[in-house]
């Protein structure tokens, strides 16, 4: 069995930083969802996260650093808009796609010229980070394809033995994946909809942020993602959502649809807990498509594809 550490433990962060600086692999706690976090700079560490999910190399990581002044070292020509962007909303939520410098290797960028980085929230990560002396790359820490994690027991499951140390800090408090934003294109793009939503990111920066299009460069975007085993059924209303029940067996309707950071927050356990039940099928109501609503509405869609 993998170890699992409380975030409480005064030795948590020293013992997170010795397992990375080994070169193995941490389950980490960050506001949005767990990472599967190894040394960026560590080539054998980055390689055995693509091991452990099963996740194809060529997809690449998102960087985790600690503090905005560390952005230099790991991008360059970043635009003004997504400085503003990077001083405003981290930590946080809001993972931004710029160009690299020579110290990112190519194993976290899939081969690419761009890099994905953010600074999360959670205060342990970032003291982990901070420790550690250089940016952790981390994908959420589920087998590729599966539903993210959002609580140390969902590491544990998912991944077992092939992750070194768990630090449990409890339920993320998001519970959906970050914002992604691409700033190497003449105009910000989103690649991904997640915990900071589009259109607190557009008035911060006054400037429209372009809607994904065409063939989509984030892995997350593919079809059949965030996926549990049973049928994922989406329903426009909550009366439509009553009526598909009827259809199967054995189903639920998912709950707190009509609250948005709570359905966030408890998706991803509602969809493990579904499985564990041996549902056939969760009914989802889409919820609005304000706020978190639009990364909910997209991780319902990639789960619901057969
Ligand atoms: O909230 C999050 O972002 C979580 C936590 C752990 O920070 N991480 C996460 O990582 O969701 P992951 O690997 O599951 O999703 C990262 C997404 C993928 O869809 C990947 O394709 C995209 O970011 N990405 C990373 N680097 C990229 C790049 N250079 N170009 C295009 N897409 C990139
Ligand atoms: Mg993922």
């Amino acid at each position: 069995m993998s170890s699992v550490i409380s975030s409480h433990n005064p030795d948590a962060v020293s013992r997170a930083v010795g397992v990375l600086n080994a070169g193995g692999l941490v389950g980490l706690p960050t506001e949005t969802v767990y990472g599967l976090a190894a040394r960026a700079d560590i080539d054998d560490a980055v390689t055995r996260i693509f091991h452990a999910k099963g996740r194809p190399m060529g997809h690449p990581l998102i960087l985790h650093i600690s503090e905005i002044s560390e952005l230099d070292r790991y991008a360059i020509e970043v635009p003004l808009p997504a400085l503003t962007l990077a001083q405003q909303c981290w930590p946080g939520p809001l993972t931004l796609l710029l160009h690299k410098t020579e110290a990112v290797s190519s194993l976290v960028t899939g081969g690419r010229e761009t890099v994905a980085i953010r600074i999360p929230a959670n205060e342990c990560a970032r003291q982990i980070i901070k420790q550690c002396g250089n940016a952790v790359a981390a994908p959420s820490a589920n087998i590729f394809g599966h539903v993210s994690p959002t609580s140390a027991q969902h590491v544990v499951s998912d991944l077992g033995d092939n992750v070194d140390l768990i630090i449990d800090d409890g339920n993320c408090s998001i519970g959906v994946e970050s914002t992604i934003v691409d700033f190497t294109t003449d105009q910000p793009q989103l690649l991904r909809p997640g915990g900071f939503p589009v259109e607190d990111l557009e008035s911060i920066i006054g400037q429209q942020i372009l809607m994904p299009t065409g063939e989509s460069r984030a892995s997350g975007m593919l079809a059949s993602h965030y996926a549990p085993r049973c049928r994922v059924v989406v329903a426009e209303t909550i009366d439509i959502a009553k009526r598909a029940l009827s259809d199967y067996g054995n189903a639920r309707i998912l709950d707190h649809w009509d609250n948005s950071p709570l359905y966030a927050a408890s998706l991803y356990t509602q969809m493990r807990q579904a499985d564990e039940d041996g549902m056939e099928a969760v009914i989802a109501v889409f919820p609005p498509k304000s706020g978190l609503g639009m990364a909910i509405r997209d991780r319902l869609i990639k789960a619901s594809f057969l």
